[in-house]
């Protein structure tokens, strides 16, 4: 079932007329001829969508939120920052189909009652920026934006804006702060951009795969799209599939199928490279908690993990993980844990942008504890001393990027502390070039 990926691989989808041979636009059309805002809004809200940007917050829900004063614009913004390690499924749509973002932009602003909205796009991306141009061109050509779209009295403007060049402006107040022009700090919450976005106006930020998701549920209603899927999973998911397996891509999963048909199957990853063995995986992105294989293919109670963000998050943190953004990287036998762990712990003390000292100062500390584990210099109490700062870290942040930087270290240190142990405890073998700790009698060094 494919709802945002059906004719991606059509050559030209990316022209308006080729997107409109397939289609497109139809739920344009209905949505300003045939419905009313709260119309729009009533059936997302049934569709049971969640915010693909990572936390999976409802989208109607969202929406319902936003506060309309009179006479107050308000605002629609597409976060297409991508820039969490492991994801590049926004980037895809864009790049290949971008009316499929344009077309869920109107429909979406329509909704809102938007008659300025954004795409604040990864900075990086020049390339999409320029393709997304070209179809807003041809877009306001076409009367699909612009005054009285289609002649139903309803006036919209769509811009692109370069983003700031780094990962904390995807994080969505921050990205506000750096659209307004400037430097892209998080801020305080509340109040929520639902009352106060951009220029202090009522704004939603959606990511752009929420935003693509709308024009099928207009086209072809709420509870049609609530039909896929598991429980409050509904829809399909964009999954950016990276790692050692055979065949890395993005795919549009119905959400709801086994981690291991996921893995495994001809018809999404195709099973791990030849002659090796799962050994851990990354389920929504770097930020989201690391699991070793047993515990990824089944839930600790031994059922099978489906791909949902309840059954990926059974059992909580302690034996659990979280869909997120649906960055899924896939590890085997040879990679070093506390090698990827070092290059997480990098990233984000990288990143961090110093407003809070528990991330501006934590983060230097794991950066720093990691790499001399890495490089045999660890010490006995390091181990303890990486729990220990992760725990302050989390919950006593500004914004979930403190969090985000805990989590994959804690959660190495859960379920992989023997491979830690093992850099400390030899550092003539764990720094020898290609050398990686092998587990007696795990199911991937068996
Ligand atoms: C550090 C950080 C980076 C983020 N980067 C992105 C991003 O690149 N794209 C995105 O959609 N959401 C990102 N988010 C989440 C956004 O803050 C926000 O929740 C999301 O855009 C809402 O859209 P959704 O409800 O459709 O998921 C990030 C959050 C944090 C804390
Ligand atoms: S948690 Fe980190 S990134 Fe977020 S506001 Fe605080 S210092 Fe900045």
């Amino acid at each position: 079932m494919k709802i945002l990926t059906e004719h991606i691989d059509v050559p030209n989808i990316d022209t308006i007329d080729v997107f409109m041979k397939h289609g497109g636009y139809s739920a344009v059309q209905k949505a300003l001829k045939k419905m009313t805002p709260d119309e729009v809004t009533e059936e997302v809200k049934k569709s049971g969508l969640r915010g693909r940007g990572g936390a999976g917050f409802p989208v109607g829900m969202k929406w319902s939120f936003l506060a309309k004063p009179e006479g107050v614009p308000r605002y629609l913004v597409c976060n297409a920052d991508e820039s969490e390690p492991g994801t590049f499924k926004d980037h895809y749509l864009m790049w290949k189909s971008p009316h499929t973002l344009i077309e869920g932009m109107i429909v979406s602003s329509f909704a809102l009652g938007a008659n300025t909205s954004y795409i604040y796009v990864r900075g990086e991306l020049m390339y999409v920026i320029n393709i997304l141009e070209k179809a807003i061109q041809e877009a306001y050509d076409k009367g699909l934006l612009g005054k009285n779209i289609l002649g139903s009295g309803y006036d919209l403007d769509l811009f692109v804006q370069p983003g700031g060049g780094a990962y904390i402006c995807g994080e969505e107040t921050a990205l506000l702060e750096s659209l307004e022009g400037k430097r892209g700090n998080p801020r305080n919450k509340p109040p929520f951009p639902a009352v106060k976005g951009l220029w202090q106006c009522p704004t939603v930020v959606n990511n752009v795969e929420s935003i693509a998701a709308t024009s099928w549920i207009v086209n072809n209603g709420g509870d049609a799209y609530a039909a896929i899927g598991v429980g409050r999973s509904t829809g399909t998911k964009l999954i950016s599939a990276s790692g050692h397996i055979k065949k890395p891509g993005v795919y549009e999963i119905p959400l709801g199928i086994t981690v291991e048909d996921f893995i495994y199957s001809d018809e999404w990853c195709g099973g791990i490279r030849e002659g090796h063995k799962l050994k851990a995986v990354v389920a929504g992105g770097s930020s989201v908690p690391i699991l070793p294989a047993e515990l990824i293919l089944t839930t600790a109670a031994g059922e099978k993990r489906l791909m949902t963000y309840e059954s990926l998050s059974d059992g909580g943190f302690a034996t659990g993980t979280m869909l997120g953004s649906g960055g899924f990287v896939v590890m085997d036998e040879t990679a070093c844990i506390v090698h990827n762990t070092l290059t997480f712990a990098k990233f984000y003390h990288h990143e961090s942008c110093g407003q809070c000292s528990p991330c501006r100062e934590g983060t230097g500390w794991m950066d720093k504890v990691l790499n001399r584990i890495e490089h045999g210099q660890g010490r006995k109490e390091d181990i303890d001393l990486l729990v220990d700062v992760a725990k302050k870290i989390e919950g006593n942040t500004i914004c979930p990027l403190g969090d985000a930087a805990s989590w994959p270290v804690a959660a190495a240190i859960r379920h992989f502390r023997d491979e830690f142990e093992w850099h400390i405890e030899h550092p003539e073998l764990a720094t020898k070039p290609g050398a990686v700790f092998m587990r007696k009698g795990a199911s991937w060094t068996k």
